[in-house]
């Protein structure tokens, strides 16, 4: 088995990744777990330092391993650091933890965050071993799913020109470059999509493909088929002929997003409206649905109406209303907005000049338009439990990875 990739530079493409990246803090347990590793065949894996705290450091800037095992010895606050981690990895890493108590509270905790297992001090090579085995290899049924699945964010206009890709660009975006999460984009839209556009790229056939042929989803297609945006941002994006009419099966975009959170932390769904309503069970799936809308008359009717089409919503489903082009020209009065929709709206973003001159040369201009940023905020909040950081130096620079 193949420890590690074939140059440095690849793995900041991210190209490539190890296959087991190991952070102990002393150098028995390191050559435990490098002898038991070198016997299932992982020969050089990548040996971090820093136990925990340096993996997190690390997997900012790397690709997740398969197999991520860190030290817990001498961190105040363990389940923290792991939930910290755990945001950080590719939803299907397996991880193990190594610690110096054992306590069955921890244990139960680190479970319950995913992690696939938990060995405290002096570790038994057999053991531990065998559990490596069981998670590259699949030997035994694994205890746990790994650091659990990633999340579906459906963006969805009440008409067209809402705002939807802008939105969805952007805050794919910041989670892939500023916030480090491996985020995907899928643009549903075969027939006028313009999220490649937006984002600089050429749209591929992929998509459209695997939407008529959904027994060819496996990891080969989602690693070949998409479009890399950035170190931790991909795209799905394919444009049909416009007398080629595009025709997709529901069950064909489930299979393909029910794949897709496995790979990714965050996948983003810019849904065209007259779509959405022929997906009532993608409308459905745990996960976040923002509704966006302008602030007319229309709108307000259209929120309403489909708030009563997408359902109530349930424990891990939400739906949340974000409402777009506040004070533009042709808006309503905010006052006579709210009044018209019932229930004021979870995320109000305003009619920007600059979001339109800067979204006419694409998505990296707009990430620049600062204020915009800021009110998306909420929106971000509720996706990942974060707002938008404070500015560093050169305000938002490290969106796009500059
Ligand atoms: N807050 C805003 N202020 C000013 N202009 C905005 C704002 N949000 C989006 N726009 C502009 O509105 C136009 C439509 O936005 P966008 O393409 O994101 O909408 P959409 O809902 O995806 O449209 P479509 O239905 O055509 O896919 C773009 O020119 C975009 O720059
Ligand atoms: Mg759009």
């Amino acid at each position: 088995m193949q420890g590690r990739p074939n140059t440095t530079d690849d793995m900041v493409q991210g190209q490539a990744a190890y296959v087991a990246m190991l952070y102990l803090n002393d150098s028995y347990s390191e050559n435990v777990l490098q002898t038991r590793l070198n016997v299932i065949g992982v020969q050089n894996p990548y040996i971090g330092k820093g136990g925990i705290v340096g993996a997190i450091k690390d997997l900012a800037k790397m690709r997740s391993p398969r197999l991520l095992i860190v030290d817990i010895s001498g961190v105040d606050d363990p389940l923290e650091r792991v939930h910290e981690l755990a945001a950080l990895c590719d939803p299907q890493v397996g991880v193990i933890v190594v610690g110096e108590t054992n306590d069955v509270v921890l244990y139960r905790s680190l479970k319950n965050a995913g992690v696939s297992e938990y060995f405290f001090k002096p570790i038994v090579g057999d053991v531990v071993g065998h559990t490596c085995n069981a998670l590259l290899n699949g030997a035994v049924e694994q205890t746990s799913p790994g650091i659990g699945i990633g999340k579906l964010v459906l963006l969805l206009g009440t008409r067209g020109g809402a705002g939807v890709t802008t939105i969805a660009t952007q805050l794919s975006l910041y989670l892939a470059n500023e916030r480090k999460r491996r985020t995907v984009l899928v643009d549903l839209d075969l027939e006028a999509g313009d999220v490649a556009l937006q984002l600089g790229v050429e749209p591929q056939r992929a998509l459209g493909e695997v939407l008529a042929h959904p027994e060819r989803i496996d990891d080969l297609f989602l690693e070949r088929g998409v479009t890399h945006i950035s170190d931790r941002l991909d795209l799905l994006a394919s444009l049909e002929p416009l007398d080629d009419a595009a025709h997709y099966e529901e069950d064909a975009v489930l299979s393909l997003l029910t794949n897709l959170v496995r790979t990714y932390r965050y996948v983003f769904v810019d849904l065209p409206v007259h779509s959405a309503i022929h997906l009532p069970r993608l409308m459905r799936q745990p996960g976040t649905c923002f509704l966006i809308s302008d602030c007319t008359l229309t709108a307000a009717r259209d929120v309403a109406r489909w708030r009563t089409a997408l359902g109530a919503n349930s424990v891990n489903r939400t739906t949340f209303h974000i409402l777009n082009k506040k004070g533009a020209d042709f808006a309503l009065p905010f006052d006579e907005f709210l009044h018209a929709v019932g229930t004021p709206p979870d995320v109000v973003i305003s009619y920007k000049h600059e979001v339109g001159r800067a979204s006419v040369l694409g998505a990296t201009e707009v990430v620049k338009c600062r204020s915009f940023m800021q009110e998306l905020g909420p929106a971000l909040q509720i996706i990942s439990g974060e707002g938008v950081h404070a500015p560093k130096r050169g305000f938002l620079r490290g969106i796009l990875g500059g």
